[in-house]
């Protein structure tokens, strides 16, 4: 699976919700997150995001993203249209430590 990590939080560009073919993004306030079990592994919305937010879950490190992905997919609602971004999203991309600070 993909995993969304800290990177979307408070950028939320939401372009990935366009391509993805399952419709498997999940909206929280302030970033998305990935269904896991949904998800089809294509791929395809890691290249999309501004932020490079999206990442596969092979990748070492991730299990704590892979858990808040399955938790909150599980709670927020489903996001298949893209929307504008925060009005300080490109100030907030690259920033570090947004889960302590902005998570929700
Ligand atoms: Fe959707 Fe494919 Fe991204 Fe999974 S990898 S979230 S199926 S676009
Ligand atoms: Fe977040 Fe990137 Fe999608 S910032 S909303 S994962 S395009």
């Amino acid at each position: 699976t993909y995993v969304v990590t800290d990177a979307c939080i408070r950028c939320k560009y939401t372009d990935c919700v366009e391509v993805c073919p399952v419709d498997c993004f999940y909206e929280g306030e302030n970033m998305l997150v990935i269904n896991p079990s949904e998800c089809i592994d294509c791929g395809v919305c890691e290249p999309e995001c501004p932020a490079e937010a999206i990442l596969p879950d092979t990748e070492s490190g991730l299990e704590n993203w892979l858990e808040l992905n399955t938790r909150y997919s599980a709670e927020w609602p489903n996001i298949t249209q893209r929307k504008d971004a925060p009005a300080d999203a490109d100030a907030m991309k690259g920033v570090e430590g947004k889960l302590e600070k902005y998570f929700s």
